[in-house]
């Protein structure tokens, strides 16, 4: 399973860089940076070598296609990331046959993906916090629209990731991303029995004789 980074941080991008496939973005992670969006896109695109997922906000077909150009337009690793709604889909339909990828977010339930893979997405993105916040279990929603989508092309990204736990179950799911806080990164990487045995062996290397 892939990892991707979600954040417009360029400062968690660079400290990740190394073990991140992509990033997600969306408009409430870059409301959270003080540069201008311009800016922070393409200089998020020119430290991950994958896929980098930039929001459209616009509600009218015509203006979510419009802004998406514009979007491609900026590095070649520019997913465009659209709402799943009537509007949405017709937009991901006219961006597939440009060959602009596309990533539908904010999918809550397999007939949404389903919806979303027929009309030609890229990747489609489950949040699976949100859903669990609301006592839904956001791992079965997975399960299920890797079932549904088994013979799409479209990529399943899981996100909302609130813990490691939901990486593990999405890994062993079988999801093909979960794109995952820098939080989250960093716990992955954590277990204080590591953190026991890293001092123990400096403690002994210490008493071995050198010469
Ligand atoms: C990623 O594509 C989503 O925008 C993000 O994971 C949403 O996470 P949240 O539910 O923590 O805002």
């Amino acid at each position: 399973m892939k990892i991707f980074l979600d954040t417009a941080n360029i400062d968690e991008i660079k400290l990740a860089r190394h073990l991140i496939d992509g990033v997600t973005t969306n408009p409430s992670l870059m409301a959270k940076e003080t540069g201008p969006f311009n800016n922070i896109t393409r200089e998020i695109c020119s430290l991950v070598n994958g896929p980098v997922s930039l929001e459209v906000v616009s509600t009218s077909v015509e203006g979510m296609v419009k802004e998406a150009r514009v979007l491609a337009k900026v590095h070649k690793n520019v997913v465009v990331k659209v709402p799943i709604c009537w509007e949405g889909l017709k937009a991901v339909k006219v961006l597939a046959k440009e060959g602009i990828r596309t990533n539908v977010t904010l999918i809550f339930s397999s007939n949404q993906a389903l919806l979303a893979a027929r009309a030609g997405a890229t990747y489609v993105s489950p949040f699976v916090g949100r859903l669990d916040d609301i006592g839904h279990d956001g791992m079965q929603l997975v399960g299920e629209i890797l079932t549904v989508l088994k013979d799409f092309k479209t990529q399943v990204i899981v996100a909302s990731v609130r813990h490691p736990l939901h990486v593990t179950q999405a890994a062993i799911l079988g999801a093909h991303i979960a794109t995952v806080p820098f939080r989250v990164l960093e716990q992955m990487c954590q277990h204080p029995l590591t953190d026991i045995g890293i001092k123990k062996f400096q403690e002994d290397w210490g008493k071995v004789k050198k010469e």
